[in-house]
């Protein structure tokens, strides 16, 4: 497979594009680094991870000149390199770092300099043990690996302060640093931390949230089971108990947890803006793939929002995936630019089976993020590590070196890459949203739920995927986010829905939306309680019905509907209350009784489907209810078509990606059909003015 690329921009020489790319950083005065994207840089971002220390000083020479040929103009550097830097505490070697990115800048690269907190050195173990994460079962983690220390110890507070400050007095200023990257994935490869400093805090973060002990008493429910207790130094964080421990307090536990962490960002994130002022700062996230981050929260927070993506490289529709994946960064960023941080040329090292990309794969996977918001592409990593545990994980120059496919792809790609400045700032715009909310996950994956079957992740990701299939962009949305711009809003079993959720539901359907939910949605509020009354709870009267009782169904059991459609995984005994039957169950317990609803509210109107389906099936009800929103599938969608429009101000660039092995026409209102290779990728442009006509 070759990846097409029709595009009508001028490709510079490749030594001219890597200083071309730059201006001088433009230094802020006062207050917060935000700006719309990185200082001085007028060019997609194209680089990867590049870890120096690993490597004799001979290397560097020839990293730099294959950088240079590959069109490389941004490496992130210093990410685990604590230990080298500060070999023992208080005492700094900034030598190599000097020199690397000294290096760097002279072959017109630019940096985002890592802080390398996620990686404390072996002194700092030996010194603060009482720092190490504990496990809910009580295992305090061990070093000779990566990964925080516990969010709340006083000691790793201090010493990550000095490091960061340490190298903001020094790079803070460079003219080659365009971004400040904390820390590494937060939240991953741990995130709780049952140690004697998290439970200091975790009280300490309850009598605020709460105020006096009767109040947490009443939003945990501890009369239940006799948990009451009388002061703040009685509550424990939730570890492994006897039996099931209070859902309310783990989570409390995991909103906490999720704010400790947050709080370790924005520390090191204002020393920077104090020292660095101008240069933005961020850190990586892992948008649909770190269940513990509420990233809604840290999208506030940070000055770009940057991600890492990995394919499932077994699973069919890992394009899929990937999309969906990029969309909901797209979302968090609040549809501005975001940076693809780390994605991999190749294989990983860290799935059960590896399975690496096929030719042509590298660029469409890229091209894919790019199109659906991203104007920056990097991976994970420059150079294979030749020791230690990634080894086995594929880079840009693979341990086959240069002469091999991967380098020539990611060379292919980087000069590709450079020709696409047009496409810096222009934006997605989406009709459609599925509601996510991490709360709810949080709450729905504890235990003693009515079906072990239930999962809002499958259920997301069929929903996204039909959407896919039709041809049709989608955003993620928090449900108290406004959601007046969109025709129609998928609420996949959003389990927990805060009052304020709720009313801004009901106001979208009454304003004019059309709303799907899916079973066991709006079941608890803000605490894991159930509201007074008759399920859906919050969601009741805008969906025009109520549930008797919820039938979960055994293993592998499938319900058949009046209109012929399969159930799976859940049944409801609804009673309606306004709404419409649109189809019915013939079969199994609930045989008669409504299965799909349909309900004007307002001027809009509330779909509720109250048991699974699968992605065909899905399309049936879906179709019906993207017709009351005015939506229809593209032409042609399917056959693993992907197309995404990104638009600037007076240009629309279509992004057209085969994913599939057969050439596809795409049809285009305005232009005669372009036929697009198996595994091809296209950009093609055109006015906005075009549009009206
Ligand atoms: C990421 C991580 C990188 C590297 C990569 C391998 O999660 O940020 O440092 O470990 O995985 O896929």
């Amino acid at each position: 497979m070759t990846t097409q690329l029709e595009t009508s921009t001028h490709a510079k020489s490749t030594e001219s594009r890597a200083s071309a790319g730059y201006r001088e950083p433009v230094q802020q005065t006062s207050g917060r680094a935000h700006g719309s994207w990185l200082p001085g840089v007028t060019s997609i971002v194209f680089g990867g991870d590049y870890n120096p220390e690993q490597w004799p000083r001979e290397v560097w020479d020839e990293d730099v000149a294959l950088m240079k040929t590959a069109g490389v103009n941004l490496v992130s550097i210093g990410i685990f390199s604590w230990a080298l830097l500060e070999p023992r505490e208080g005492e700094f070697d900034f030598g190599w770092l000097d020199d690397v990115i000294d290096l760097l800048w002279r072959a017109g690269i630019g940096i985002s300099l890592g802080t390398p907190t996620a990686a404390p050195p072996a002194w700092f173990w030996a010194k603060y043990p009482e720092a190490r994460p504990v496990t809910r079962d009580g295992v305090a983690l061990g070093g000779g690996s990566r990964g925080m220390a516990s969010p709340s110890s006083p000691e790793y507070a201090v010493a990550s302060s000095r490091i960061v400050r340490e190298l903001a007095v020094r790079y803070g200023a460079h003219p080659a640093l365009r971004l400040w990257h904390v820390h590494n994935e937060y939240g991953a490869p741990v995130s709780e931390s049952y140690s004697v400093d998290s439970v200091r805090a975790f009280r300490v973060w309850l009598e605020s949230k709460y105020t006096t002990i009767d109040a947490l008493n009443a939003a945990w429910g501890t009369t239940f089971w006799g948990q009451h207790y009388e002061y703040w130094s009685e509550i424990d964080a939730p570890r492994r108990a006897a039996s099931v421990v209070n859902p309310a307090q783990r989570l409390d536990f995991a909103r906490f947890t999720n704010n400790a962490l947050l709080a370790c960002f924005v520390r090191e994130r204002d020393i920077l803006h104090e020292l660095s002022p101008g240069i933005p700062v961020t850190t990586n996230f892992m948008a649909t793939s770190c269940p513990a981050i509420d990233y809604w929260k840290w999208a506030k927070e940070v000055d770009i929002v940057s991600n890492d993506h990995y394919l499932t490289g077994e699973r069919g529709d890992s394009h899929i995936l990937l999309a969906l994946d990029a969309d909901m960064v797209r979302s968090l960023a609040g549809g501005k630019p975001w940076l693809l941080m780390e994605h991999s040329t190749s294989a990983v090292n860290w799935q059960p089976r590896n399975v690496a990309k096929v030719a042509g794969q590298l660029a469409r996977n890229s091209l894919s993020h790019l199109a659906r918001g991203a104007d920056g592409i990097m991976f994970f990593q420059w150079r294979a590590s030749r020791f230690g545990a990634e080894k086995f994980h594929s880079a840009m120059i693979p341990h086959a070196g240069p002469d091999s496919r991967i380098f020539r792809e990611t060379v292919a790609l980087g000069g590709e890459l450079a020709s696409l400045s047009e496409l810096l700032g222009s934006t997605v715009t989406a009709k459609v949203a599925i509601l996510w909310d991490w709360e709810s996950f949080w709450a729905q994956d504890l235990e003693w739920r009515p079906s072990s079957d239930l999962g809002h992740r499958r259920q997301i990701e069929t929903f996204y995927g039909r959407l896919w299939n039709d041809g049709i962009t989608t955003d993620f949305a928090h449900p108290e986010a406004d959601l007046s711009g969109y025709d129609l809003v998928l609420a996949p079993s959003l389990y927990l829905l805060s009052e304020a959720g709720s009313a801004n539901i009901r106001a979208y359907v009454e304003a004019g939306g059309t709303f799907v939910a899916s079973y066991f949605s709006g079941v608890v509020d803000e605490n894991d309680t159930v509201p007074a009354g008759a399920s859906p709870g919050r969601l009741r009267e805008v969906l025009g019905l109520r549930i008797e009782e919820f039938r979960p169904l055994r293993s592998g059991e499938t319900v058949e509907l009046d209109n012929g459609l399969i159930g799976a995984v859940w049944t409801d005994e609804i009673v309606l209350e306004g709404a419409t039957e649109v189809a019915g169950y013939r079969t199994g317990a609930t045989a008669g009784r409504a299965a799909i609803t349909r309900n004007r509210f307002g001027a809009g109107t509330a779909w509720y489907l109250s048991t699974e389906f699968d992605s065909v099936q899905l399309s049936t009800v879906l179709s019906e209810a993207m017709l009351d929103a005015g939506l229809a599938p593209r032409p042609n969608a399917g056959d693993g078509l992907e197309v995404v429009e990104r638009r600037s101000v007076d240009t629309i660039f279509t992004i057209a990606i085969n994913h599939g092995d057969r050439e596809v026409a795409i049809e285009t209102a305005d232009a005669p059909p372009v036929v697009l290779a198996a595994g091809a990728v296209s950009i093609s442009r055109r006015p906005v003015d075009a549009l009206a006509s």
